[in-house]
């Protein structure tokens, strides 16, 4: 049975991005993360709770994750999608955030503008999730990370590269690995870079806990010595009008076997889901033995878990 003790937490907090949180409280939730992953016993640490469950976008993973969860947890999941709502005729965020706060002791919310979740951060009376932005996508950070750690134990060092698109994805990646210490390289082509102030951000909290964060073009120099190859689909929700120009772009991007061999020779290879074949990343790749996509999926159920009870106490 797993058993809080008193720890380091995000309590009553919303969570936007991984950038403004403390490293002590992100790897507690990791490590409960793992609790639960290995006990089947979960506490019911969300009697009585209601979340909300707000997708504007389509989702399998992290709605499926979220909504099992809960409901694991004790907990009531509120599943709504933007377009059945009011806020799809017209209700502004803030009347939609000052409502949903009177039914739900928590708001988990996927849609493309980050400034629309922090908007609705800003006028909630109860803690916001981010479910993926165009910006961030935390919840898949921390699954990355607790990924990353249970194939390699500590990973306070270890290079990890991502290669591809400098998007939501790419951000977490970094953010979540700066505040484990790790060494995060980002390979991608030019005009695809990912955004300099969180590039900054992520250094910054890198370099405060013995870890790095850089940017290179070259895929190969990216990949070299790393044992955690990344990567990402070249056209995210938002972009589908640039989508020839950024197969063009990013074809030398594509993680196949010729650029795990490339990487560290124990590198495991990963990717958010859903994957292209033949695109970002080739089926050999992440159906083959490196791959660790499919614990990296699995572990979306515990990071969110892990979050809800941190954050709801
Ligand atoms: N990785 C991820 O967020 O998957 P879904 O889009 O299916 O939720």
């Amino acid at each position: 049975m797993i058993r809080h003790v008193p720890h380091p937490t995000l309590g009553g907090r919303s969570l936007l991005s991984l950038m403004n949180h403390p490293a002590e409280a992100v790897r507690h939730l990791l490590d409960l993360a793992d609790s639960l992953k290995t006990d089947p016993e979960w506490p019911k640490a969300l009697a009585g709770r209601s979340v909300a469950l707000v997708f504007d976008q389509p989702s399998t993973r992290t709605r499926v994750s979220f909504e099992v969860g809960i409901t694991r947890l004790g907990g009531h999941p509120v599943v709504l999608a933007g377009r059945d709502m009011q806020l799809g005729r017209g209700e502004t965020i803030e009347d939609t955030a000052k409502v949903l706060s009177r039914f739900v002791d928590a708001i988990v919310i996927r849609t493309v503008d980050h400034a629309t979740v922090a908007a609705l951060a800003g006028h909630a009376d109860v803690p916001v999730i981010n479910a993926l932005t165009h910006d961030h996508h935390p919840c898949q950070g921390l699954a990355d990370v607790m990924t990353i750690r249970e194939h390699f134990g500590e990973v306070a060092g270890l290079r990890a590269a991502y290669v591809g698109d400098g998007n939501n994805c790419c951000h977490s990646l970094m953010v979540a690995g700066a505040l484990m210490g790790m060494e995060v390289v980002a390979g991608c082509p030019e005009g695809y870079l990912p955004d300099p102030p969180v590039v900054e951000r992520a250094d910054e909290i890198a370099r405060a806990h013995g870890g790095s964060v850089a940017v290179v073009t070259d895929p190969r120099e990216a990949v070299d010595g790393a044992r955690a190859v990344y990567t990402d689909v070249w056209v995210s929700m938002g972009d589908e009008g640039e989508e020839a120009e950024r197969l063009r772009t990013f074809s030398p991007y594509r993680v196949d076997e010729a650029l795990m061999a490339a990487a560290a020779p124990d590198a495991i290879a990963l990717h958010p889901l859903p994957a292209h074949d033949g695109l970002e990343i080739t089926r050999a790749v992440y159906h083959g033995p490196r791959s660790a996509v499919w614990d990296e999926a699995e572990n979306r159920l515990y990071v969110q878990a892990a979050l809800l009870m941190n954050i709801l106490g």
